[in-house]
């Protein structure tokens, strides 16, 4: 968690079952709503291994299998993860993205949709892999752009549509992961 941390407190809401939240760095509003919420939260910040990537992510992993954590749901977490994360977590990072992707990948997506003049947008949420904003698509829902909209008008409808699909989408893929594991007894 990097940011305001309205996708984790929609997850909250929808009482998903949450070990922990892990932020890149300290005095971010997504640990307080963990905090007023009763989770368990981790600081592995960036800024004290920087510049290196693959010791940030081992020790975000760290924190992970500390609190025994089955599925990664990343939510503006902003700080790209070598590929450690994804091999010690394979197929189980799913993350959201303020795009219908693959338009637009990185931190600037909204801003460049609106520089590209599409008129549609959206949000995406899919399996992360090592390649930034790409892996395996499990959902999408679209919005207008509006004439006249500004990054942050566009983005908090993005959002709108991210604070009730992301939830529906973890859930379901949670469920999955249930069935498989007790398929595979
Ligand atoms: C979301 O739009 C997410 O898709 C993007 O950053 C934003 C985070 O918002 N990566 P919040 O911190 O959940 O409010």
């Amino acid at each position: 968690m990097s940011g305001s941390g309205t996708n984790l407190q929609a997850l909250i809401d929808e009482e998903l079952p949450i070990a922990v939240v892990v932020s890149d760095r300290p005095g971010v509003q997504a640990l307080d709503r963990a905090n007023r919420a009763d989770i368990a939260t981790e600081v592995v910040d960036r800024g004290a291994f920087l510049p290196d990537r693959e010791a940030f992510t081992d020790a975000v992993v760290d924190a992970l299998r500390r609190h025994e954590v089955d599925l990664v749901a990343m939510a503006g977490f902003m700080t790209i993860l070598a590929k450690g994360a994804f091999d010690a977590f394979p197929g189980r990072i799913v993350n959201t993205h303020p795009s219908l992707l693959p338009a637009f990948r990185g931190a600037h997506a909204v801003e460049e949709a609106i520089e590209a003049g599409v008129k549609v947008s959206g949000c995406t949420i899919h399996v992360a892999t090592p390649e930034v904003d790409d892996g395996p698509i499990l959902a999408q829902e679209a919005v207008p752009v509006l004439p006249g909209d500004t990054p942050d008008a566009l983005h908090e409808r993005i959002k709108t549509l991210e604070h009730s699909l992301y939830p529906r989408v973890l859930r379901e893929f949670i469920q999955q992961l249930e069935a498989e594991e007790v398929g595979s007894r």
